[in-house]
């Protein structure tokens, strides 16, 4: 037998997916919580020799979930899997990833814990801050998810009669630059502008500004994460108000915290686009992409 063996703690589409397109089959996890809080996690399905992967986000309670994750790997190890491949489509904590004096430096700290683990490779996709791959001695790809999401954005744009010559893709700050540009290119729109964004305190927003002519533009927001939604609505209405003609987002983790829905439906956005990185039910307003053909191709 050849095909890889899945493992994930709650059943998901993506998982499914990549399941179906790999020809690999999910193994059994048997998750038992003792009466004091302590977990034990045993995967029921024989490793031994075959090659197992675990899907698992890290995002909510990102710590229980890591914890979960480093017990299979102790586990899959233990029962002499020839590889372990740790894909983790949102790795959380990566918002935390700079040495701010008082602060913690979550991402470090994140890959420290996994660098202790036998994992052979790992995989993310569009990382909050790809500067924290230097904290990786296991071998770490990120994976740009523009390509997934560019066919659903070409309909779209072919839908509405927007033409690629009119359409600028916008980071809300400067940070995301890097993942904007990249989407740019893959659809070759016009122009990438970044706007410049600071928060007063970690879910609100200080200042948005815009140095760039957006006027009869359609504008296409990239960012990473949506979770209370204010950095989307403000980066809408600054857009707008300087005159673009349309403006969607396309987000890789549907993050999504609780005030996050109704604030996006009273907003100015007319579309929005995001990836399956993280599984949740969600409201009919986010489009969402499917991005396991982009797992399936890298494990
Ligand atoms: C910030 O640096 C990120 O790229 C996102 O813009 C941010 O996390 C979105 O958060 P919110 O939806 O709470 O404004």
């Amino acid at each position: 037998m050849k095909e890889k063996i899945l493992f994930t703690f709650n059943e998901n589409t993506l998982t499914s997916e990549v399941a179906t397109k790999t020809g690999s089959v999910i193994g059994d996890i048997e998750t038992t919580y003792f009466e004091d809080g302590e977990l034990l996690v045993k995967p029921l399905t024989e490793v031994k020799n075959r090659e197992c992967v675990i899907i698992e986000s890290l995002s909510g309670e990102a710590y229980e979930t890591l914890f979960k994750v480093l017990l299979l790997v102790s586990a899959l190890h233990g029962c002499d899997a020839k590889t372990i491949t740790l894909v983790i489509p949102y790795l959380g904590y990566s918002r935390q990833g700079t040495n701010k004096v008082g602060e913690p430096n979550s991402s470090r700290v994140i890959a420290s814990i996994l660098n202790s683990a036998p994992i052979d490779e790992i995989l993310t996709c569009d990382i909050h801050n790809s500067d924290a791959l230097k904290y990786y001695k296991v071998p770490i790809t990120n994976l740009y998810l523009s390509e997934a999401f560019c066919p659903t954005i070409e309909e779209y744009l072919e839908g509405e009669n927007i033409y690629l010559k009119d359409v600028i893709v916008v980071s809300p700050d400067k940070g995301g630059k890097e993942r904007a540009t990249s989407f740019k290119e893959e659809i070759g729109a016009s122009k990438v502008i970044a706007l410049d964004k600071s928060r007063d305190h970690s879910d609100n927003i200080e200042k948005i500004e815009l140095n760039s002519d957006v006027s009869g533009k359609t504008c296409i927001i990239v960012d990473d994460i949506v979770s209370t939604g204010k950095t989307l609505c403000a980066a809408t209405d600054l857009l707008l108000e300087k005159g673009a003609s349309k403006v969607i987002a396309l987000i890789s983790h549907p993050v999504i915290s609780k005030s996050c829905t109704e604030r996006i439906k009273k907003s100015q956005l007319s579309a929005i686009f995001i990836g399956n990185t993280i599984e949740k039910k969600l409201d009919p307003i986010y489009q969402v992409i499917d991005i396991s053909e982009l797992i399936s191709e890298a494990i």
